[in-house]
């Protein structure tokens, strides 16, 4: 057998949410609710797919590779120039390209300790060192980050809101980070729960403000999630162009495909309906937190489309055991917290199809 690079060898694949098509074939369950992706539970916006639809008659062409259309669109958006943006096949593109453009074996990778697991392992990919900051609070503690950085951190990843705990740090945080981080350190502000969490006072105005500041910093942005367009598979990162131009090197030659590029464009322009969700997502989650509160539950404050509870059974316990009840929720074992849950905001009748499985689940437990 030919060996695999010694980095890859210490590299746990990515676990993503199980799927309901899985859960159906597996349990023989007609109706299955799926809270363990963060998905946007209304689905996307009809203006997107009626886009989409519409590129079905350019399938048999390529599409245009940079996706000069969309970082048009974009650049429009964020009041900046498009050679600022490059877009990937889901944020997770992005982040793999930073790692395979900027490290090399033996750099260091800054992260947290509950970050997003995916910078983790795509840091370790590339036979980087990562330094894991404790948390605060369930919080990143950026001061603690600061002094962590040293002259060989190449990428600090900062997911604001985090997934996995839903906590955010504010713009006074990340701007003291960005002005005592090494200047050959890049700084990678992943937003992809931003819509969640832009009206709260203090949560920062990265785009463009920091991003016209600061040529080490990189903002990312996805469709996944407040736009309903997991599918697709579309994210983008927003840097000062020279930047921009490395990723762009490296990057395969037509990663986004035609239907998700004009499909987004389209998304762009639907603010209502990325405002409905929202809305839909700031009443159920604050039902959710309190009825899980009520079921025993540990609940954190959320800034985002999902709530990260202490729960009272172990968390792969009651995952396996939501499972038979056709409910899909995340154990977060993969994170070392094999007593927490995280859960995302669905409808308000896919929340009551939630607690239902709940309260099954926990009068089983009592039996
Ligand atoms: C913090 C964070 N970053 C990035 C991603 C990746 O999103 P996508 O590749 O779908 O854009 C996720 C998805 O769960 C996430 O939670």
């Amino acid at each position: 057998m030919i060996a695999p690079r010694r980095a890859l060898r210490e590299v746990f694949p990515y676990q993503p949410g199980k799927s309901i098509a899985s859960v159906q074939r597996e349990l023989g369950l007609k109706s299955v609710v799926k809270l363990a992706s963060n998905e946007n539970p209304l689905g996307p916006s009809p203006r997107a797919m009626a886009a989409y639809r519409k590129a079905e008659k350019s399938c048999g062409l390529y599409p245009e590779g940079t996706s000069p259309e969309l970082r048009a669109g974009l650049a429009r958006f964020h009041g900046v120039e498009p050679e600022s943006i490059i877009v990937g096949n889901g944020s997770d593109e992005i982040i793999r390209l930073l790692c395979e453009a900027f490290l090399d074996p033996e750099d260091e990778v800054v992260a947290s300790q509950y970050g997003f697991i995916r910078f983790k392992q795509q840091g370790s990919m590339m036979g980087a060192r990562v330094i894991e900051v404790p948390m605060t609070d369930w919080t990143h503690d950026l001061a603690l980050f600061a002094k962590a950085a040293s002259p060989r951190s190449k990428l600090i990843f900062v997911a604001n809101p985090n997934n996995p705990t839903g906590t955010y740090n504010t713009q006074e945080e990340v701007e003291e980070l960005l002005a005592a981080v090494p200047k050959t350190a890049l700084v990678v502000l992943d937003e992809a729960y931003f819509q969640y969490a832009a009206a709260i006072p203090g949560y920062p105005q990265s785009l463009p403000e920091l991003v016209r500041r600061h040529d080490n910093l990189v903002v990312m942005r996805t469709f996944s999630k407040a736009y309903g367009l997991a599918g697709l598979r579309v994210g983008y990162g927003v840097a000062d162009p020279e930047l921009i131009g490395w990723l762009d090197r490296i990057r395969m030659p037509f990663n986004v495909n035609l239907p998700a590029q004009r499909a987004c464009l389209e998304a762009l322009k639907d603010g209502a309906f990325v405002k409905r969700s929202v809305a839909v997502n700031d009443a159920q989650r604050v039902v959710v937190a309190r009825t899980l509160g009520e079921m025993g539950f540990g609940v954190g404050e959320s800034a985002t489309n999902f709530v990260f509870a202490r729960s009272p059974q172990p968390g792969r316990k009651l995952f396996k055991a939501m499972l038979r009840q056709g409910v899909i929720v995340r154990p977060l074992d993969e994170y070392g917290l094999p007593h927490h849950v995280r859960i995302s905001i669905g409808t308000a009748a896919q929340n009551q199809a939630l607690f239902g499985a709940l309260r099954r689940v926990f009068a089983k437990a009592a039996a």
